[in-house]
């Protein structure tokens, strides 16, 4: 759609209508006259006045200027996608980027930061209704609140939309409103219950948003669409009391891309955590950890990117950890953590040969990478090459070893 065509300000004419156009893909005409009997009609193009004879069937209605920038779009008598697009784009132009559809709330991402989500604007928003404020994720959450309290009933919040549309970080958002007007509720209980709740629920707070980094060092990746793309799916619930206070809140993630683990396209990587050890941890700490110098050194790696530009591994590799320490992790869990994440990698680097022609039963090559991942995984050595290459199966109820040809292993 062109950002130059507006409606005329004093546009009250209905015979407006969108009209396919090769090189806006949209564009606006007013339509002269009747259609004919078999469905086509004369229309000048206001963008350059030219006159084209359409079908009806390629004219899609305008609403009139009086719906221009429209904060719920389901009050457009003409509720058509250009309409749709005109508004929602309208309103991008004008650094607005949520725009209601009923119960909907859309967001076009900006791709920059917008200084739209602290607290006094969590307070501008709390207790209200949604027609007294413009269109907000905190709007929406506040909502969910209140109905949550007054109708007694658990509410549900769906964030929906193509990798990089915002999910993540709008879900981030809505937690945070939450934490707020549950924090600030006044008049449920004694003062005292309020501030044994607000030092609780600072705590809470805490360990909500804490959790992210480390949810998204472990489950998140570079693609080319997103360069912190979600390669999971997460249900948070949050539970209150009848007061509308938080008891506790639990996360549950399912449907981990674990396949990015083995193989990325060119412009991807695997998930962030590998490249922050590889760039976070110290020469010391890697050679403990048999960790490699580069992501390309790994088999495993190898074919992806290795860097993010304008993300810096070693300081995210300290947000991690500094998260792990917030969520309670002691060192030894910390360190049990970095020895699977190395045994991980390295079980790409283990190579197989062909023991002998007339036999299928695969060698390992290399032991010494066996070796580590045994020492890593604190197992013993010789019984996970066997249960790489000769791995126990239950035959009739009897258990047997099954030779593994290379492909196998
Ligand atoms: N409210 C926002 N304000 C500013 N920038 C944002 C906002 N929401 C998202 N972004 C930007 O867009 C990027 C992608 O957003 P996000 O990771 O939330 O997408 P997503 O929908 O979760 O994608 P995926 O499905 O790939 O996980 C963010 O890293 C951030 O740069
Ligand atoms: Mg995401």
């Amino acid at each position: 759609m062109s950002s130059s065509v507006t409606l005329p300000a004093d546009f009250s004419n209905k015979n407006l209508v969108w009209i396919p156009n090769e090189k806006l893909a949209l564009s606006l005409a007013l339509v002269c006259g009747e259609p004919d009997s078999v469905g086509w009609v004369d229309v000048e193009s206001i963008e350059t006045g030219e006159r084209l004879r359409i079908s009806t069937d390629d004219c899609q209605k305008s609403n009139t200027a009086e719906y221009e920038n429209c904060e719920n779009m389901t009050i457009f008598p003409c509720l058509n996608e250009p309409s749709i697009l005109k508004n929602l784009k309208h309103r991008f132009v004008s650094n607005v980027f949520y725009t209601y559809s009923g119960q909907t709330c859309i967001f076009i991402n900006p791709y920059k930061h917008i200084p739209i989500y602290t607290d006094s604007i969590s307070k501008d928003y709390q207790g209200k209704k949604r027609k007294e404020m413009p269109p907000h994720i905190f709007a929406i959450a506040d909502e969910a609140y209140r109905k949550m309290i007054y109708e007694g009933k658990g509410q549900t919040i769906l964030c929906t939309g193509e990798s990089g549309a915002g999910k993540t970080e709008n879900s981030k958002k809505i937690i945070k409103h939450l934490v707020y007007v549950a924090g600030n509720r006044s008049g449920v209980d004694s003062s005292s219950t309020v501030e044994q709740n607000r030092i609780f629920m600072d705590t809470l707070e805490n360990r909500l948003i804490h959790v992210n980094p480390i949810l998204e060092a472990f489950g998140n990746s570079k693609t080319s669409k997103n360069y912190n793309s979600s390669r999971f799916g997460k249900f948070v619930k949050i539970h209150f009391d009848k007061n509308g206070l938080i008891l506790g809140a639990s996360i549950e993630t399912f449907l981990l891309e674990s396949s990015r683990i083995t193989n990325q396209e060119q412009d991807d990587r695997t998930f962030h955590i590998f490249y922050q050890m590889i760039q976070g941890l110290s020469k010391s700490q890697r050679d403990v950890l048999f960790i490699k110098d580069k992501a390309v050194d790994y088999e495993f790696l190898k074919n992806g990117c290795d860097k993010i530009p304008c993300v810096n591994d070693a300081d995210e590799y300290r947000q991690t950890l500094q998260a792990m320490l917030m969520m309670g992790l002691n060192d030894e869990q910390i360190n049990q953590i970095h020895r699977i994440a190395s045994a991980i990698l390295l079980f790409g680097d283990l190579n197989f040969s062909q023991v002998n022609k007339d036999d299928d039963q695969a060698a390992l090559v290399n032991k010494n990478v066996a070796d580590q991942i045994a020492d890593l995984l604190g197992v013993d050595a010789q019984k996970l090459i066997e249960s790489i290459l000769k791995p126990k199966i239950e035959v009739q109820g009897s258990s047997t070893h099954r030779s593994q040809t290379i492909d196998q292993t």
